[in-house]
């Protein structure tokens, strides 16, 4: 067993009350690909949450979510716009291109998240058939960086793509820490500020494993999804663990506890290291990652204590990230080390 790292939320043990619906989901046979009782439950709290039509599919991780999702949105000759910094661009090693046969188009931001300003040359269309015509927008619920979008600048943002005949994704991912740090619910962040698909996750807040693709327009989902997420590999036969870890998460608002949490340890961090010499904090702390700046060898130092990644070897930029299982006297020894390393 490592330490407790600051490295990933992926890095996180299982929340004690997922572990225990996985168990209690264990019992007798059930019918595979969702037609069981478990799956029925979480759809039906994914319904209650974000309004009946929604139309609900779970799938084993981040990549395949978005890539399958996306999937319904364009034909082979559309594209999907993205900040060049997001996950779909950066980390998902060329999946949306591979299995769709189409493009994310990355748009340079200043911090990571996408305006109106940077999208607006990526529509004036002039190449004409020749460039690969916009279908999506794809923005990240908290940012990469662990920014926020507020809620107008979202349906700001919703407005105009929609203005433009475009549909907009949220890749959520850590939608609950953004929903957490907002004050509001997931559905107040996303589809009723204009959002047409949203991928749920679960992985990084508490699950074993596991994602809920949302679709908040049917007419996208429903002749396509179920195909493109089986032939897109994401289709679980034991859809029943899947589903019972959702079922357990939306219950009783544990999304919002574990989600709180993560964000609480993050501020909890950042006021334990603001205010040494050689730290630069370089980003808005809004929910469970800090990101900061610090010379190589203070980074080696800590590191020795407690494992964590360079974001950005260039200046060096790292990032430090808490989960639901993070403690105070974690945080407070992390605290600790980055302040003997930086001596
Ligand atoms: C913003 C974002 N989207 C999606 C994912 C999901 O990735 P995975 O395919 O590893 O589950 C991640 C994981 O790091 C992420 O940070």
């Amino acid at each position: 067993m490592m330490n407790r790292s600051f490295a990933s939320d992926n890095n996180a043990p299982v929340a004690p009350e997922i572990l225990q619906a996985i168990l209690d989901a264990n019992a007798g046979d059930a019918l595979g690909y969702g037609d069981d009782d478990w799956t029925r439950r979480a759809v039906a709290r994914f319904k209650a949450h974000f309004g009946e039509d929604t139309d609900v599919y779970f799938a084993f991780n981040g990549t395949g979510a978005n890539v399958v999702a996306l999937s319904c949105a364009v034909r082979p000759w559309e594209a999907v716009l993205a900040p060049a910094t997001a996950h779909i661009q950066t980390d998902e090693c060329g999946a949306f291109e591979r299995f769709t046969g189409s493009k994310v188009i990355p748009i340079p931001t200043r911090d990571g998240k996408l305006r109106i300003a940077d999208l607006e040359p990526y529509l004036l269309g002039g190449h004409g058939e020749h460039f690969p015509q916009p279908r999506v927008v794809t923005v990240s619920m908290t940012t990469e960086y662990g920014d926020i979008y507020e809620k107008d600048e979202l349906r700001e943002l919703c407005d105009y793509a929609h203005g433009k005949g475009l549909y907009v994704h949220v890749d959520g991912a850590r939608i609950s820490n953004a929903a957490a740090a907002l004050g509001a619910t997931p559905r107040e962040i996303t589809r009723e500020l204009g959002v047409d698909i949203l991928t749920f996750g679960g992985t990084k807040n508490g699950l074993m494993g596991g994602e809920a693709v949302c679709f908040f327009r049917p007419e996208l989902s429903a002749h396509a999804m179920p195909f493109a997420r089986k032939q897109g590999m994401q289709l679980a036969s034991k859809m029943r663990y899947i589903a019972a870890q959702f079922d357990a998460l939306l219950a009783e608002d544990r999304w919002l506890r574990y989600a709180s949490h993560a964000n609480a340890m993050a501020q909890r961090l950042l006021a334990g290291v603001r205010d040494i010499p050689g730290v630069r904090i370089t980003r808005p702390v809004r929910a469970n990652a800090i990101f900061a700046i610090m010379d190589r060898p203070a980074i080696a130092r800590a590191q020795e204590a407690f494992f964590f990644f360079i974001f950005d070897e260039s200046k060096p930029e790292v990032r430090w990230m808490t989960h639901w299982a993070t403690t105070e006297a974690d945080i407070d020894a992390f605290a600790a080390a980055v302040r003997a390393a930086s001596a």
